[in-house]
């Protein structure tokens, strides 16, 4: 990992929900964020500090003197401080009931508690207990003492516990804990890449547009294309708004996400935040029809046909191309049955666009749904260029590098 990625010690201890930490940390790795697992000793048993060492690719370190912590010079010699020096934040999780009265209190008798004590960078805890133990007076006092000192919880869910029973208790899910910690992270320490100081405007995702109050017209975009696009501009140092239609994936941590449902709802959202942008990827496929009127509640089964009146959407790419101010960059989307270059061409320029990505649709190994995808990218100068079939991550940065390649720079 470069020596410029966050840094982050995460705290594990005595909780069945240990076992979700090694997840946690593959999902880090994945994200840039450089790993140092502290466990407490009675972490130990529920977790395989053999695998978070593949993981995270440092030791697991316990002990507060003869670990495996090398001696170094001034602070290097004492190993909490050693591992305090390259810290952005220290998050622990799971968080036991014990080691929150133990961070109330001020205690030192770990490797642990005796670098939180240190600790002069943001701290997080994720609690993880029955529910008895995390509504116990003790537990909320000591709560509020750390809340009181800024440490952030990020609050336990409802559902089965370590004992069988449901109730509150259950350590946030990783995507919860990775949607506090990421944009934290980034903060204290930006990505440094091409796309630095750039902001990104993506749109993803499917738009549905209500028939009635429970059906809806639809399309099967996945929204994978749009993410992999807003990951790879995050993991460039871009900042990144995504105005989604509803998906199926998880929110991508670090991004500012704006859930809509329709065209129209997508259009006035982004007709909001394009002026704040450097580049809009408009990977959304948008419903370019909607019901004329939606029915009030649910239709009934009446034994007549029910003829649905369409009308046409918006084109919301069309209308943003309008409004595109000096040094603005767009980039359109082409879902067509078949890639005939002079209609590729004829849209790029109509829709007003600097990058067109078209992609095959007749093709079932391709594109909406799949993880894969081939496309076309056109200019409106007449240049076409073929990405060939690969995962969208690897496209995504392809059409990154195509925009930047395109003449286009970093605004001062
Ligand atoms: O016209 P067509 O649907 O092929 O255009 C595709 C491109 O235009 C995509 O970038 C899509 O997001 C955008 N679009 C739009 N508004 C619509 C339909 C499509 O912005 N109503």
């Amino acid at each position: 990992m470069p020596e410029s990625s966050p840094c982050l010690i995460l705290g594990v201890t005595g909780s069945i929900a240990a076992y979700k930490s090694l997840d946690l940390i593959r999902r880090l790795d994945g994200e840039g964020v450089s790993v140092h697992v502290v466990a407490t000793r009675k972490a130990l048993p529920f977790f395989p500090v053999a695998t978070a060492e593949v993981f995270s690719g440092h030791p697991v370190e316990t002990e507060l003197f003869g670990g495996s912590l090398p001696p170094g010079e001034g602070l290097g010699r004492v190993p909490h401080l050693a591992l305090l020096e390259r810290a952005d934040a220290v998050l622990v999780a799971p968080a036991s009931a014990d080691i929150i009265a133990r961070m109330a209190l001020g205690l030192a008798d770990d490797l642990l508690s005796t670098l939180l004590l240190s600790a002069r960078v943001p701290i997080l805890v994720a609690p993880a207990m029955e529910e008895a133990m995390y509504l116990h007076p003790a537990s909320q006092t000591h709560r509020k003492t750390l809340s009181d000192r800024g440490v952030r919880e990020i609050p336990p869910d409802s559902g089965p516990l370590a004992s069988g029973k449901s109730g509150l208790g259950r350590m946030a899910s990783v995507d919860r804990i990775l949607e506090t910690l990421l944009p934290l992270l980034r903060k204290t320490r930006p990505v440094r890449g091409p796309l630095s100081g750039v902001r990104v405007l993506v749109s993803s995702g499917p738009t549905l547009e209500p028939l009635d109050s429970v059906r809806y017209l639809g399309n099967r975009s996945s929204g994978r294309m749009g993410e992999a696009l807003a990951r790879e501009a995050l993991a460039r140092g871009a900042s990144v708004t995504l105005v989604s239609g509803p998906t199926a994936l998880p929110p991508l941590p670090g991004c500012d996400l704006h859930p809509v449902t329709t065209a129209r709802e997508m259009e006035e959202r982004l007709r909001s935040l394009f002026p704040a942008h450097d580049l809009l990827i408009m990977a959304a496929a948008v419903s370019d029809y909607r019901p004329k009127e939606a029915v009030a509640g649910k239709r009934k089964k009446d034994g007549r046909e029910w003829t649905l009146s369409l009308v046409e959407n918006p084109d919301i790419l069309k209308a943003l191309s309008a409004m595109k101010g000096p040094g603005q960059v767009l980039v359109g989307f082409a879902a067509e049955s078949s890639l005939d270059p002079e209609r590729l061409l004829e849209k790029c320029r109509t829709k007003g666009v600097d990058l067109l990505v078209a992609n095959d649709i007749s093709r079932p190994d391709i594109g909406f749904s799949s993880p894969e995808n081939e496309v076309t990218l056109v200019t409106p100068a007449g240049d076409f260029r073929t990405l060939p079939r690969a995962d969208k991550s690897a496209i995504a940065g392809q059409i990154l590098d195509a925009v930047t390649a395109h003449g286009w720079s970093k605004p001062a």
